[in-house]
């Protein structure tokens, strides 16, 4: 019998996994350019660090959080996401004594027990940053243009960005009154969700997806008319950077996002040709949440992408990188053997990327084999050869025979010199 997979969770075959690998490549680079450095954070963290930062009333933790007992007692949550993470080891390694600012990068699965669907899985990966240790507006500008960047990076286009601000603690309380005011005035045309929100999380009736409730959100009371002088100005900075520099989020003053812990700016990014589940990202400022982790009072901004979503966007467009063999190598009969495995290593070890037959089959059914692998240049160890001192090469792509063109001898520097002029002969 078969077993097969676990609902929601997937697997990433080569064909996949190539541009996986290219999108974290290229965000490495960006990263690194942004002087980013990478964090690890582990898989299994103790339950309470998401219910007090991502927040009890929120679906995630709610009804989403794959959580289990140990062996012990302990009660431990596999990650719904990075951020409380990231903060719980800068908490406990204590990076705010070592450094002014922190600014960490992180690549990794989470999981989130949602239904699955399109673009939805229960075990899904993310490329995120979390800058500690600023909580002036050139920070949030220049995080947003890190993703930007990233986005650029990764030939993503028709990705939309927005923005929106979500107060702090002086605004949000009398704004999060208006809100409740405004739901029970029209507690009737909710959904039954919006219903339980109007009075534990408010804001969570501004994104909710059904027509009903998308319906009249247009008469409720928006954040961004009730900020606080500070909020004010520090949103009006952000955008006054990010105009500077030519990217111009738009804004959207019914995005929540669905962790708890965001204050000011907040941001998604939006990628058409998804369908429901469209947003490829998202982020925002967190500036009460080292200290609610028991840290000192230090602000943070971060995003998150996700990486099957970015994928699905990219579709069948050509990432770059080329991890195909270069050159095949085809035994003809056992004696050839050795002599392939010589050349192979050899080629190898100066860096060409080199594919070896198994020894033993037919020239044809080799070919057709080396064909599949998708390089241009096949050399043959046939008998010949071996007797000659000298390899054949075929060049699939001029479809040519170039009879004992290549010394055995050769090293990967020579063999590239050799089989550029062959192309070019
Ligand atoms: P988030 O918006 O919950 O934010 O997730 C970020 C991204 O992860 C989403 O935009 C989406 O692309 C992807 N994602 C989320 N859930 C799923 C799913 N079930 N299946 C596939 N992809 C999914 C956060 O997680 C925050 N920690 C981001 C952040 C970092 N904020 C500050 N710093």
């Amino acid at each position: 019998m078969k077993i097969p997979a676990v609902k929601g969770f997937r697997d990433v075959l080569p064909d996949e996994s190539i541009r996986w690998w290219v999108l974290e490549e290229r965000a490495r680079a960006v990263f690194h350019r942004y002087n980013f450095r990478e964090v690890r954070i582990p898989i299994v963290e103790r339950t309470d660090l998401f219910q007090r930062s991502i927040g009890e009333t929120t679906d995630i933790v709610e009804k989403e959080m794959y959580t289990f007992a140990d062996k012990d007692g302990t009660m431990l949550t596999l990650r719904p996401e990075g951020t409380a993470s990231v903060v719980r080891a800068y908490v406990e390694h204590a990076l705010a004594q070592h450094e002014r600012v922190s600014k960490l990068y992180y690549f990794g699965p989470m999981f989130r027990r949602e239904r699955p669907q399109k673009g939805r899985l229960r075990q899904f990966s993310q490329i995120g940053a979390e800058l500690l240790g600023r909580d002036d507006a050139a920070a949030d500008a220049e995080t947003l243009l890190l993703l930007y960047d990233l986005l650029a990076a990764f030939a993503i286009e028709g990705a939309e960005v927005q923005l929106n601000s979500l107060g702090c603690h002086t605004c949000r309380p009398a704004y999060r009154e208006a809100l409740v005011t405004w739901g029970r005035a029209h507690f009737d045309e909710l959904c039954d969700d919006c219903r339980r929100r109007v009075d534990q999380n408010p804001l969570r009736l501004l994104d909710c997806k059904q027509p009903g409730c998308a319906a009249i959100r247009d008469s409720a009371p928006r954040m961004l008319d009730h900020l606080c002088a500070e909020c004010q100005a520090h949103f009006a900075r952000v955008r006054e950077l990010l105009r500077r520099e030519g990217a111009e989020p738009r804004l959207n003053p019914y995005m929540v996002r669905g962790l708890d812990y965001y204050c000011r700016t907040a941001f998604e990014v939006v990628a058409s040709g998804l369908g429901a589940q469209n947003a490829i990202g998202g982020g925002g400022r967190y500036d009460g949440l080292v200290r609610a982790l028991g840290g000192p009072d230090v602000a943070g901004i971060g995003f998150a992408l996700g990486v099957e979503r970015l994928v699905m966007v990219l579709g069948e467009r050509a990432l770059e990188a080329d991890v195909r063999p270069e050159v095949v190598v085809l035994p003809v009969g056992e004696a050839a053997e050795a002599l392939a495995v010589a050349v192979a290593h050899r080629w190898r070890t100066g860096g060409v990327r080199v594919e070896v037959e198994s020894a033993g089959r037919s020239l044809k059914s080799q070919m057709r084999q080396a064909d599949k692998h998708g390089a241009r240049f096949v050399v043959i160890v046939g008998e010949d050869e071996l007797a000659g001192g000298a390899l054949t090469v075929r060049d699939m792509d001029a479809r040519r025979d170039h009879p004992r063109a290549l010394g055995v001898h050769l090293t990967a520097e020579e063999l590239r010199a050799a089989l550029a002029r062959l192309s070019a002969a």
